[in-house]
């Protein structure tokens, strides 16, 4: 098989795609700068992976911005890069609205000059890593691919903006790109060895209630109880992160099989979203830890729901997600008391 490069590829969603696409036999150069991720877990990922894989995978530390980097990484492989999975970019909602600039350079200059790369190399392939964020703030649910995008934070934008960038590549020079709109990805590889670990306090609800489950924070902060929801906490849209990675090997495909320029942008979501409380009860469930919380006021930013249609993956890769909220949380749990402090 032709070899691909990967940004971002020792991240929580990139190291379980690296996994999955070493299983399927893909040669794969990971190109990341690990400033919010660890080199160990691509040796972690190794464990995990087929015999020999160690020969199918290389690494270069460098970032997506930089045109050097990329040239070292397009030329980091026996044959010619023939497609590329961008995960590498930020991705705090929060941390976006601090500092748009900081969003603006790596998610969009990112993505520029990583399809300058492209270009300059000859390759026109790329599967997108993009969210649900771009929505914005809706009131109908399911959300449906072709529904308005009015994000409301620069992380959002500028994975909006990426998206745009891309599909004018394919409108101009043919590509193939796929922007897959993540929901919300948690949980863990079943095996504990790789798994999400967020610098600091986390910003996300589910790795929070892991820390929590470890002893490694006292009590879980619930963002508001006051939505227009059933009980009256935030709804999202969980998938478990091994359905998401076999998600983009699916994609990788669906694209590496078409010779014609191909456009496509997909939700990836399970269909149902489930409640702050409901995540909760799931987890002391699978777990049988209690998980202490109080209720706060609502966070800045927070949208009261956000919901996939899953119809369009499900038609065009014959893909859907099949992994349980428990699932999740056991996952979830696995890796976190396996690694209380991650990978540090
Ligand atoms: C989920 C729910 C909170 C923390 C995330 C990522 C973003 C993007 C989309 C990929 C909300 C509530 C949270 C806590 C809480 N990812 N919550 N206490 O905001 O949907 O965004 O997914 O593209 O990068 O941030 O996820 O896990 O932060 O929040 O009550 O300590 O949990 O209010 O309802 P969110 P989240």
């Amino acid at each position: 098989m032709a070899p691909l490069l990967i940004t971002g590829g020792a991240g929580f969603i990139g190291s379980h795609t690296v996994l999955v696409l070493l299983e399927a036999g893909h040669e794969l150069v990971v190109l990341d700068n690990f400033a919010n991720s660890s080199p160990l877990a691509l040796d972690r990922v190794l464990e995990l992976a087929p015999a020999g894989a160690d020969q199918r995978l290389h690494v270069i530390d460098g970032d997506v911005r930089c045109a050097e980097d990329l040239d070292r990484a397009f030329a980091a492989a026996a044959a010619p890069i023939t497609g590329v999975v961008h995960f590498a970019g930020r991705k705090a909602v929060r941390e976006s609205v601090e500092q748009p600039l900081l969003y603006w350079d790596v998610n969009l200059g990112g993505t520029r000059s990583l399809a300058d790369a492209m270009a300059r190399h000859g390759c026109e392939l790329v599967v997108f890593s993009s969210t649900a964020t771009v929505y914005g703030e809706p009131e109908v649910f399911p959300l449906v691919e072709t529904m308005p995008t009015p994000p409301v934070h620069p992380y959002a934008q500028t994975k909006l903006a990426a998206e745009q960038l891309l599909a004018a590549m394919v409108r101009s020079r043919g590509w193939r790109v796929a922007a897959l709109r993540y929901f919300n990805p948690v949980g863990a590889h079943p095996s504990g060895r790789i798994g999400e670990d967020p610098d600091g306090i986390p910003n996300n609800l589910f790795p929070y209630i892991t820390q929590v489950a470890a002893g490694r924070l006292e009590r879980l902060r619930v963002f508001g109880d006051d939505y227009p929801t059933a009980d009256g906490t935030g709804e999202r849209d969980y998938l478990h992160v091994m359905d998401l990675a076999e998600a983009h090997a699916v994609a990788l495909d669906y694209l590496l099989q078409r010779a014609e320029a191909t456009q496509i942008t997909l939700n990836l979501g399970t269909g149902r979203a489930r409640s702050v409380l409901e995540v909760v009860q799931a987890f002391e469930r699978a777990t049988g830890i209690p998980i202490p919380y109080d209720v706060l006021p609502r966070r800045a930013g927070d949208v009261p729901k956000l919901e996939a249609s899953v119809q369009a993956a499900a038609q065009l890769l014959g893909w859907q997600a099949s992994r349980s909220l428990e699932q999740m949380c056991s996952d979830g749990w696995a890796w976190q008391r396996a690694n209380p402090n991650g990978y540090r």
